[in-house]
């Protein structure tokens, strides 16, 4: 069996020594019919292995699931990277951050009664057990010494930026071997003293996570892990997007450069990321430093290989300096770029959100408010329904709103409180009364810092002119799939060109005859969620920065696919366009 091991001075395959020249590719971002083809892809910048996360929230969405279906079948993506002669990082957390929701922390995992995450607490450590021994049969037979890809695993991720427990750090490691895996281990941290010292144990092997000033960063590095090789874990060739902000690229030189500087100096490294897909469904992190933030769909990351598997020229300049250090075959490189293709679909059937309510699960009734948590419900959207009679002036408030709220009297409009402004507070119309409904939307929980595993839906009470309201019915939204409303919709013969005014379902069909990916335009739509083949595509929002939706070609059929929008607002067109390429908005310079 081959052996991997970290040396002296470097890491060693066989007793010889070798760099490591990694790129971050995560399964569970990309459909899985295209895994085989970013990793080829990967191979041909001249990466030798493929690093990815795995996201615990999407593997157990509920207590006692292990879900390794389809997009999050793990063995079969190790296997495709084994099958192209690469090897395997796995970064299985239990925290993963990733601008991914909740930093991939099951959301139910707060309401087991932990006292503390990412600490040596019975309850978490309990359950992050049952997790890694859910991933055992996974990942054990595929490590380099059982014949698989694997070659090193990841514990927590830059643990030293969140907590300094030791004591959870060595059970930590414990249950990791405790469950099989016998390849050395790694942490990850920002090059920084203070992150370095507290994030890392005597005997795991310190990696840093930076995207400039190499030298300078590994010099730090060097300092708290005086032997062995130089490794870059996530080298920060892009990054992510906000809505509301501008979308992040970087210089394809300075880019380079960097990465030749690392190289240089004999150090190895992880592309951060390679390739970095897309945000589906509802499963986009946030960020709240003051502001919160939540993260677009796209997770282009302005990496080398963009959202649609096409090689930027970041991805050729990469290419070269790699091919300074290691053979690579000239004839052996990805074939041209795919574009999409321009058309209109309209969409002549609709259903108004409050006819799809009774699809949507049986409410419950409350004295006080609860939190979508509370209701075992953990993400997307949640109805709040109570009656009201005011006389005169009338200011509806909440302690907290996670994240949007609609608010509509007698299912007329009346305003939107964000949590983005800091808005707590709403003026009704004068004598309010009748039914009044609060459409919450969760937009993503934060996946860095102290804000972890916070309740979502309206938090705390609410009051009108200061008096409470008690009484509370409350409806989750399961809107991760929508069979049951893309048949309502499918059974509706008459063809509508009313205007769309949400909260609103519309949907029609399209071909595809030629086959390949697509660019879903939004231009025209206000905010929402789109839905191919009932396949979430993610969520849209006129604030962009980005402006299409990525369609991947293998969720389409030559005929009649089914588009589904969920438009929140409103919408000037009762038609969706596809666009030739790809718009993820306006960059700063
Ligand atoms: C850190 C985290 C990653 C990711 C990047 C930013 O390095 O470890 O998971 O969040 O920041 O993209």
């Amino acid at each position: 069996m081959p052996t991997f091991t970290i040396g002296e001075q470097d890491f060693m395959l066989d007793g010889q020594p070798h760099r490591i020249l990694s790129g971050a590719l995560h399964y569970f971002r990309v459909h899985p019919d295209q895994w085989a083809d970013r990793i080829r892809k990967a191979r041909q910048m001249g990466l030798n292995t493929i690093e990815t996360y795995v996201p615990w929230n999407a593997h157990a969405p509920a207590p006692g699931i292990f879900d390794t279906s389809d997009g999050l079948d793990l063995g079969r993506f190790l296997d495709l990277i084994a099958a192209e002669g690469m090897h395997a990082i796995v970064r299985p957390g239990p925290y993963i951050c990733a601008e991914w929701d909740n930093g991939g922390l099951p959301a139910w995992l707060f309401d087991r009664g932990a006292a503390a995450i990412r600490a040596d607490d019975p309850v978490y450590m309990a359950a992050l057990t049952e997790y890694l021994e859910h991933l055992a049969p996974i990942l054990v037979p595929r490590q380099i010494d059982a014949g698989g890809p694997i070659i090193l695993i990841q514990i927590e991720n830059e643990y030293g930026a969140y907590g300094a427990d030791r004591f959870y750090l060595e059970k930590l490691v414990k249950v990791n071997r405790e469950i099989g895996l016998t390849v050395p281990f790694t942490t990850v941290d920002q090059p920084q003293d203070d992150m370095l010292a507290n994030g890392s144990l005597p005997e795991l092997h310190k990696t840093g996570s930076f995207g400039s000033r190499s030298a300078e960063r590994l010099e730090t590095l060097r300092r708290h892990q005086p032997t062995g090789p130089l490794m870059c874990s996530e080298f920060w060739v892009g990054w992510f997007d906000h809505w509301g902000a501008h979308h992040h690229t970087t210089t394809v030189e300075q880019s380079a450069h960097d990465l030749e500087v690392l190289l240089e100096l004999g150090a190895s490294v992880n592309i951060y990321m390679f390739h970095g897909g897309t945000n589906f469904g509802l499963t986009n992190g946030a960020n709240d430093k003051g502001v919160y933030q939540p993260i677009v769909t796209s997770y282009d990351y302005d990496a080398p290989l963009d959202e649609a598997g096409n090689p930027t020229a970041k991805y050729w300049a990469f290419r070269d300096v790699i091919a300074k250090y290691t053979a690579l075959d000239d004839d052996d490189v990805p074939a041209p770029a795919h574009l999409g293709s321009s058309f209109s679909v309209s969409l002549p059937q609709s259903l108004p959100l409050w006819d799809s309510l009774d699809r949507m699960g049986p409410w419950t009734s409350h004295e006080g408010l609860r939190t979508s948590d509370d209701l075992g419900h953990y993400s997307g959207f949640t109805l709040y329904r109570t009656e009201i009679s005011v006389s005169g002036t009338a200011v509806l408030d909440f302690d907290e709103v996670r994240d949007r709220a609609q608010v509509f009297l007698d299912r007329q409009p009346v305003g939107t409180l964000s949590r983005d402004h800091h808005e707590t507070s709403l003026a009704l119309p004068d004598h309010a009364t009748g039914v009044l409904e609060i459409l919450v939307e969760d937009q993503g929980r934060v996946n860095y810092g102290p804000r972890l595993g916070e309740p979502k839906g309206l938090v705390g009470s609410a009051r009108i002119n200061g008096e409470v309201l008690w009484t509370w019915d409350i409806l989750p939204l399961p809107l991760d799939h929508v069979s049951s409303v893309v048949q309502a919709l499918e059974k509706q013969t008459s063809d509508s060109d009313a205007a769309v005014s949400g909260p609103v379902f519309v949907q029609g069909t399209f071909d595809h005859a030629g086959g390949g990916d697509l660019f879903l335009s939004t231009e025209g739509w206000t905010k929402g969620m789109v839905w191919v083949n009932g396949f979430s595509l993610g969520r849209y929002w006129s604030r962009g920065p980005q402006h299409t939706l990525y369609v991947p070609g293998p969720l389409l059929r030559s005929e009649s696919n089914t588009i589904t929008v969920l438009e929140l607002h409103a919408a000037t067109r009762r038609s969706v366009a596809f666009v030739a390429t790809h718009n993820l908005g306006h960059t700063e310079f």
